[in-house]
């Protein structure tokens, strides 16, 4: 009879295929640490130039594994947000030139600096006549937690063809404690001269 590999051996292939897969990485790292012991100059300078291409590859898988999940949860934080800046970050339009809110699409503050794109969001805009039927309202009680704020604020600016920065949980609390003396919610002149 024909020889049918078993799970077994299957596995077994597998487990070959992982660890040629790895070789390249394992070849790399032996080099290096051969290297760091031998007192030849150039052989230290291309230690430190694989160290450097390493630890950068290792921190941009980090990178954007933190970019993947911020902007995940930022997704569903955005769920508080949907029912005036819309589904698609537009605004949300009743019809009859009525709008809840205004875009989120290309807006200043959100793709500008990340500080005044919170305080807008923990403090609010104050209601100077305009006509969107809905209020940019304080949701600092809505929003307590700091990795929730960084995720809600890296998925507005990474969405709806924003292409901004990420905001990092330690970035969302250095805001939140910025902005922690402020009252009463932004007004508009103020904002504009924040954003300057
Ligand atoms: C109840 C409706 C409502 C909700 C919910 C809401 N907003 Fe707003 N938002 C507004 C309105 C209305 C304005 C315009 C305020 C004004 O100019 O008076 C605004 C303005 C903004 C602005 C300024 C936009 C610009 O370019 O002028 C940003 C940024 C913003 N909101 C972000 C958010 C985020 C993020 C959330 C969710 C965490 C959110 N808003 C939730 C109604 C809302």
């Amino acid at each position: 009879m024909a020889d049918v590999p078993t799970d077994n051996s299957l596995n077994t292939t597998k487990n070959k295929a992982a660890a040629l897969h790895c070789c390249p990485l394992v070849l790399l790292m032996a080099s290096a640490l051969k290297s760091i012991s031998n007192p030849n100059r150039t052989m230290r300078i291309k230690t430190v130039y694989l160290a450097t291409i390493l630890s950068s590859a290792l921190f941009s898988f980090a990178h954007a594994d933190d970019k993947a999940a911020l902007m995940s949860a930022g997704k569903t934080a955005y769920n508080s947000c949907m029912a005036c800046h819309g589904a698609d970050g537009k605004g949300l339009n009743l019809g009859g030139g009525n709008m809840m809110a205004p875009a989120i699409a290309g807006s200043t503050y959100v793709n500008g600096d990340p500080s005044v794109l919170a305080l807008v969001i923990l403090k609010g805009i104050q209601k100077e006549g305009t006509d969107y039927l809905g209020m940019m309202a304080p949701m600092e009680a809505a929003i307590p937690d700091d990795e929730k704020l960084a995720s809600v604020m890296t998925f507005v600016r990474n969405s709806f063809g924003n292409t901004a920065g990420v905001v990092t949980k330690e970035d969302a609390t250095k805001y939140r404690a910025q902005w922690q003396a402020e009252k009463a919610a932004i007004t508009r002149a103020k904002l504009k001269e924040l954003s300057k």
